[in-house]
């Protein structure tokens, strides 16, 4: 079992469990169609959100293979929920998570969901000893590539048409990193 000590500090987020109090803010963006458009939910209302915060976003270690941990993106400086991220343990033969995020877009443009997905990065593969983390981004989705891309992710492949998504055909790009390439790029100089 793999419980980590919350909060998860990086140098301006605090990355925690979410808690009831996180609906409101979250209504702001989960119910938006242009930030859900490439996410496998929603748009929500404020009674969806809080039912999946006491769900299927309640999880916040891992015991299993499929367990997620779903983690409130806040704003050190201001105690503000600017988004959310999650980990998701995707094979304990392969030793692979997968990594998703959403941000208010009145906090994108700043960094915060590259910092966040760098801690859970951290989390899976020092934390759980992952072998392997990928993202899978809608090919349109050219601001999720980039946060992939910023931590260097490799592009490993473009799957046309490959899914049936709310009501099209949608490319996904996978992208992946492993724990020897995550360690290569944070020990060079
Ligand atoms: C995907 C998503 C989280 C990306 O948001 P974002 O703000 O572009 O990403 P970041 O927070 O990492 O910010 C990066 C931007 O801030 C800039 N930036 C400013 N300060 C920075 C810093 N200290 N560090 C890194 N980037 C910084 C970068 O240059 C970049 O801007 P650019 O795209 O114009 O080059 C956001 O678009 C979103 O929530 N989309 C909807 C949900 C979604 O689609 N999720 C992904 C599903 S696969």
């Amino acid at each position: 079992m793999f419980e980590p000590a919350y909060p998860l500090r990086t140098e301006r987020l605090l990355l925690r469990p979410l808690t009831r109090e996180d609906a409101v803010p979250m209504l702001g963006y989960k119910s938006d169609a242009e930030s859900v458009r490439y996410v496998p939910y929603g748009p929500l209302t404020l009674a969806e959100i809080e039912e999946r915060i006491a769900t299927r976003w309640a999880g916040t270690r891992f015991e299993k293979e499929g367990d997620g941990i779903c983690l409130g993106i806040e704003e050190r400086e201001t105690g503000r929920l600017v988004g959310d991220v999650v980990l998701m343990w995707r094979s304990e033969n392969d030793r692979e998570g997968e990594v998703g995020y959403i941000l208010d877009p009145a906090f994108s443009g700043r960094g915060y969901a590259t910092e966040a997905v760098a801690a859970l990065l951290d989390l899976g593969f020092d934390g759980w000893g992952l072998h392997r983390i990928i993202a899978r981004v809608d090919e349109r989705n050219t601001a999720s590539a980039g946060v992939v891309e910023r931590l260097g992710f490799r592009r490993e492949a473009r799957l046309v048409e490959s899914s049936w998504f709310k009501g099209e055909w949608t490319t996904l790009l996978i992208f992946a990193q492993l724990e020897g390439e995550r360690r290569r790029l944070r020990d060079r100089p």
